[in-house]
């Protein structure tokens, strides 16, 4: 099977330099999500039809096609001659023996079962169109039917009133015989209320030609829902969130409210995960068994274990949360952070590039980054790791059962010995030996017989 995806409209509505179907939808470009789903149908060729927005479609383009081993191929429109002019674009590129699916770059969520019904109805010599039954129609072309067969399609702008009054929709996706295709498109006129090549004339010829025209439906309206605004774009991001909310229920995980968590990407959950409202998923995450997250927390691909907390108004990426951990609330996890079996990290607390082992203590006000924090640790609140000098990061190792008191710099490279402590307030430029008390602030001293200055009256 051939795929073409026509993304050539302007998107004027969009009110934006970035082409409209580069813009994104659950943080993927409207494009991609199109194009995720052709590949899912394993097509023999796909072509993106592009005109807007210069290089910026096909190269995007290029870049999603090396991931999938399908070589996409782009090709140029211009100018934007109608949907028919559109597909002509692709004839060079696919192939003549396999029917053709056309799908718009601009309608993102049309599911694989609903395209492959689709198909499986085209089989290899009907003409296939997926329409829906709308309650309000307008803008749309209509399907128009005798004895129940399609006959032709009609735009709204070309419609008489009682084709006006016909709730059958074109959603614009539709599968062709290849063979005659090409033909069909020659033979378009522009003589119509838009003066455009549209491809929807080519209806009345398959009818006319003897070819079978035959329509399959979506499960849902908004299968079929295109983004001409920010509007549209905001209410179809609402109905994903929706149908990713409610996946997650049907697996058993609790959402306080299934209208407030935005996943853009994939959320795996074990069993029994709750999150609170007002979360965001990034990327891939994936939460294991018991696992709550609270309020307002962003992770970003992430995996946090079997039992760990997660508290209100953290923000994590790249990082690893071992099992049965309780972090935050305001705690942030950056990239590289593997965190062991109970770790507790705690408010204002952040870990860059670091390694914490299990029961390993940051509960206040502290930077660990580039480090290695071994097992039953305490880092005291004030803890800074100073790993950068400005031009070069280091390394610091603080061993099993160390204790860090508060308020204390350690210089990397710099090295705490197992069981070691340092006082409050260290500076740690050398290594601290094992087992030992290091203190590096000086000693405190009182001053006897000091008085406070007081004011000299003038
Ligand atoms: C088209 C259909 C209409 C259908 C509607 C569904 C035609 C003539 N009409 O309407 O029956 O109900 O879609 O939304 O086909 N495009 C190009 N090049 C062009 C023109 C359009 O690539 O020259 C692309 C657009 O980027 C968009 C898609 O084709 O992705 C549809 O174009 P749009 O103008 O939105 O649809 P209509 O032509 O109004
Ligand atoms: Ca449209």
């Amino acid at each position: 099977m051939n795929v073409v995806i026509l993304a050539a409209g302007m998107g004027k509505r969009m009110q934006s330099a970035l082409p409209k179907v580069l813009h994104p939808l659950a943080g993927k470009p409207l494009l991609q999500h199109v194009i995720d789903t052709a590949l899912s149908l394993e097509p023999s060729r796909l072509c993106v039809i592009y005109g807007h927005g210069g290089a910026a479609v096909p190269s995007a383009v290029q870049a999603w096609g090396g991931k999938s081993g399908l070589t996409i191929d782009t090709a140029l429109q211009q100018p934007q001659l109608g949907t028919g002019h559109a597909v002509m674009q692709a004839l060079p590129q696919i192939d003549a023996d396999a029917p053709t699916l056309v799908l718009y770059g601009d309608v993102p969520l049309t599911t694989a079962a609903s395209l492959r019904r689709l198909v499986e109805a085209a089989g290899s010599d009907k003409l296939a169109i997926l329409t829906v039954e709308q309650a309000n129609p307008f803008g749309l072309g209509r399907i128009v039917r005798e004895d129940g067969r399609i006959v032709r399609i009609v735009e709204e702008k070309d419609a008489t009133e009682a084709e006006r009054a016909i709730k059958e929709i074109n959603s614009g996706i539709m599968v062709i015989p290849t063979r005659y295709l090409a033909g069909w498109l020659q033979a378009l006129g522009n003589d119509n209320a838009q003066g455009e090549y549209y491809l929807t004339d080519i209806v009345a010829r398959a009818v006319a030609a003897g070819v079978p025209v035959v329509s399959a439906q979506p499960s849902a309206e908004w299968e079929v829902a295109g983004v001409n605004s920010k509007v549209q774009l905001a209410e179809l991001e609402r109905r994903h969130q929706l149908n990713i909310a409610t996946a997650l229920l049907e697996r058993g995980v609790t959402l306080l409210d299934p209208a407030r968590i935005d996943v853009r990407g994939e959320l795996l959950c074990g069993r029994d995960v709750t999150i609170d409202v007002g979360c965001v998923f990034e990327g891939r995450v994936a939460l294991g068994d018991g696992v709550t997250i609270g309020a307002n927390c962003v992770l970003v691909d992430t995996s946090v274990a079997a039992g760990a907390q997660v508290k209100p108004f953290c923000h994590f990426e790249g990082a690893v949360v071992g099992e049965q951990s309780v972090i935050g609330p305001y705690a942030r996890l950056r990239p590289g952070t593997t965190l062991g079996q109970d770790v507790h990290i705690g408010n204002f607390v952040e870990v860059k590039n670091s390694t914490v082992a299990a029961h390993s203590k940051a509960n206040h006000l502290a930077y660990v980054g580039d480090a290695d924090v071994g097992a039953r640790v305490n880092i005291g609140a004030g803890t800074i790791t100073c790993n950068y000098d400005g031009a070069n990061k280091f390394r610091t190792t603080i061993e099993d059962d160390a204790f860090i008191g508060s308020d204390s710099q350690l210089v990397a490279p710099v090295t705490v010995g197992k069981g070691a402590t340092l006082g409050a307030g260290t500076t740690l430029t050398k290594d601290a030996p094992a087992g030992k008390l290091t203190i590096s602030r000086p000693k405190q001293l009182t001053i006897e017989n000091w008085k406070r200055p007081v004011k000299v009256k003038k």
